[in-house]
């Protein structure tokens, strides 16, 4: 691709709705799932295999990958937070038919670890050091079924019960992961705390070890700044960006954080600055206020907002 190609990791249907209060169902996924292929996203992440008790808006992603249309060029990624989640997954996808639903289309796992223990404790019950070994046995597993494996680091920039992360630890944590056979690691910043001079910090430190190119970065926007540290990270050559359609989301585990960066939002911002996405933004700003109207909330979007208003 070339270097005014941006590629934007959609997290709607997984990020956005697992801190939903209420279910969510299988069609009203499979929907979205549907018409953010049609708007041209490429790279759809489509459930997690975690435990219901967790998370229970992933309990149906076994459903979600059954029903999936597959669309030729569009990457469904699943998170998978240990072993017993990837064996889970893999017993799923055996058992549908040969190309149907999500046999095919599934060929990429994402796993997810912390900068700080105390967030990876209450999101996946290990410190940071037990999860790498646990993650590792994943990446290896994932690699010999010929699945690809992204990675992430979550609470880049603060830690919602340590506060300040330093730049360091994200740096040693992100290394791990592509050490370990990750393609990609997406930064994320969980409580959305971020601004350009903790992301100029945070991505000086990262680029004296670890290849831009495999860098994403995963901005909540609880504080609105998801976008403009997105434009931060781009200077330092990072090209995939993660957000989630009408700003949905949000972690159950870091208390008071908000959606991701919304994905009108970044495509008008990126479109704006020259880059090319790939996104059809009417066709997805139709879906951010159909998905917000299914759901009954507010579009979260102001891209949207304004976008649909015209
Ligand atoms: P645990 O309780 O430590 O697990 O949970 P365990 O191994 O002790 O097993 C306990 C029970 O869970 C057993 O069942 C296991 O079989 C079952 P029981 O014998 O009691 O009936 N179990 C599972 N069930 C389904 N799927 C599995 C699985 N593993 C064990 N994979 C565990 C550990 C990781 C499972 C749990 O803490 C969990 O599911 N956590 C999910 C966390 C999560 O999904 N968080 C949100 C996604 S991450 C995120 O949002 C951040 C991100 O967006 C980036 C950012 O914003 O920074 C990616
Ligand atoms: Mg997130």
């Amino acid at each position: 691709s070339t270097p005014r190609f941006v590629k934007i990791v959609e997290c709607g249907v997984r990020d956005g709705l697992q801190n939903e209060p209420n279910t969510v169902s299988v069609e009203t996924k499979l929907e979205l799932l549907e018409r953010l292929a049609n708007a041209g996203l490429r790279a759809i992440e489509s459930g997690a295999m975690v435990s219901k008790k967790a998370v229970p808006q992933m309990a149906t992603t076994a459903e979600v990958l059954r029903g999936l249309k597959p669309h030729t060029g569009v990457a469904y990624p699943v998170l998978v937070p240990n072993v017993k989640g990837l064996e889970n997954l893999l017993q799923l996808l055996k058992s549908i038919k040969e190309g149907d639903g999500g046999r095919e289309a599934v060929d990429e796992i994402a796993i997810f670890t912390a900068a700080s223990d105390s967030f990876n404790k209450a999101n996946t019950n290990k410190s940071v050091a037990d999860s790498l070994i646990e993650l590792e046995k994943v990446t290896q597993l994932a690699l010999d079924y010929k699945l690809r494996v992204r990675g992430y680091v979550s609470t880049v920039i603060t830690c919602p019960f340590e506060g300040k992360v330093r730049p360091k630890r994200v740096k040693e944590v992100g290394k791990a992961l592509l050490d370990m056979g990750c393609y990609e690691v997406s930064l994320g910043d969980t409580v959305g705390t971020g601004t350009s001079e903790t992301v100029t910090a945070l991505m000086d430190e990262v680029a004296i070890a670890l290849p831009m190119n495999k860098i994403a970065v995963h901005n909540h926007d609880t504080y609105g700044m998801a976008v403009a540290n997105v434009l931060t990270a781009l200077k330092y050559g990072v090209r995939t960006v993660d957000s989630s359609v009408a700003g949905l989301g949000g972690c159950p585990f870091s208390p008071g954080a908000t959606g991701n960066a919304a994905t009108e939002d970044l495509v008008h911002a990126l479109h704006g600055a020259g880059y090319e996405t790939g996104v059809d933004l009417r066709k997805l700003v139709a879906t951010g206020e159909w998905i917000s109207e299914v759901l009954g909330r507010r579009n979260e979007s102001r891209a949207g907002r304004g976008w649909s208003a015209r």
